[in-house]
């Protein structure tokens, strides 16, 4: 399974990539906000510093809400850099420019799906990558592992290529529970990433052993 991380934020996404267990970044235009990073030039610098940072895939969003402006500013972002993915809604509109980035050979992620239909319609406009937001579906008391599992089944029945990116997710909880359906990729904050490390069990016995080897060689 592979581990993106869902940040603008340059140092925690240095810190998951020193750990080195880190395929890619997704991004929106909340989270460079939530940094900000306004103003289209801004913005698309970033995006470079991201691409700089990692080895992975890059998702850059798309404003735009109409089929032209979507190819335009798409078109435009993935000239960016080699690693960024066209990160586009799923509306209508959003489906098309998903088809016709998918016919030149334009990576996408399709984001904002909340319903199995949805995914199957970004799988059929041939997709790199589906977004299913887990944890705002369990926000709303629905629930969002549930959605993995039926779009894991519905791409495992026909053999799409498009790539399960659990996103919204945000916890250990999530994290585990997709590997076990078998998510192809997650997308988390850095606190969900490194929430995998910690077991109480793991202090306690590094401590009885370092306090062991003081013991022996005092
Ligand atoms: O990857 C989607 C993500 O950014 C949304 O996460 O926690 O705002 O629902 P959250």
């Amino acid at each position: 399974m592979k581990f993106f991380i869902d940040t603008a934020n340059l140092k925690d996404i240095k810190e998951a990539n020193d750990l080195g267990i880190l395929d890619g970044v997704t991004t929106n235009p909340s989270l460079m906000a939530k940094e900000g990073i306004t103003g289209a030039d801004n913005i698309l610098a970033h995006y470079v510093k991201i691409c700089e940072l990692v080895d992975g895939d890059v998702s850059a969003e798309v404003i735009a809400t109409d089929f032209e402006g979507m190819v335009a500013e798409g078109e435009m972002l993935a000239a960016l850099h080699p690693q960024i993915v066209v990160k586009l809604p799923m509306i209508k509109d959003g489906v098309k420019a998903c088809k016709y980035f998918s016919n030149k050979g334009i990576r996408t992620n399709v984001t904002l799906v909340f319903s199995a239909g949805q995914a199957l319609l970004a799988a059929k406009a041939g997709a790199t990558y589906v977004s299913p937001f887990i944890g705002r579906l369990d926000d709303i008391s629905t629930d969002g592992m549930a959605l993995i599992e039926e779009i894991r089944l519905i791409y495992d029945n026909y053999g799409y290529e498009t790539q399960i990116l659990a996103a919204s997710v945000r916890n250990v909880m999530h994290i585990i529970n997709c590997a076990k359906i078998g998510s192809d990729v997650i997308t988390g904050p850095l606190s969900a990433i490194e929430g995998l490390l910690k077991h109480p069990l793991t202090d306690i016995g590094l401590a009885t052993f370092l306090a062991d080897f003081k013991k022996g060689n005092s």
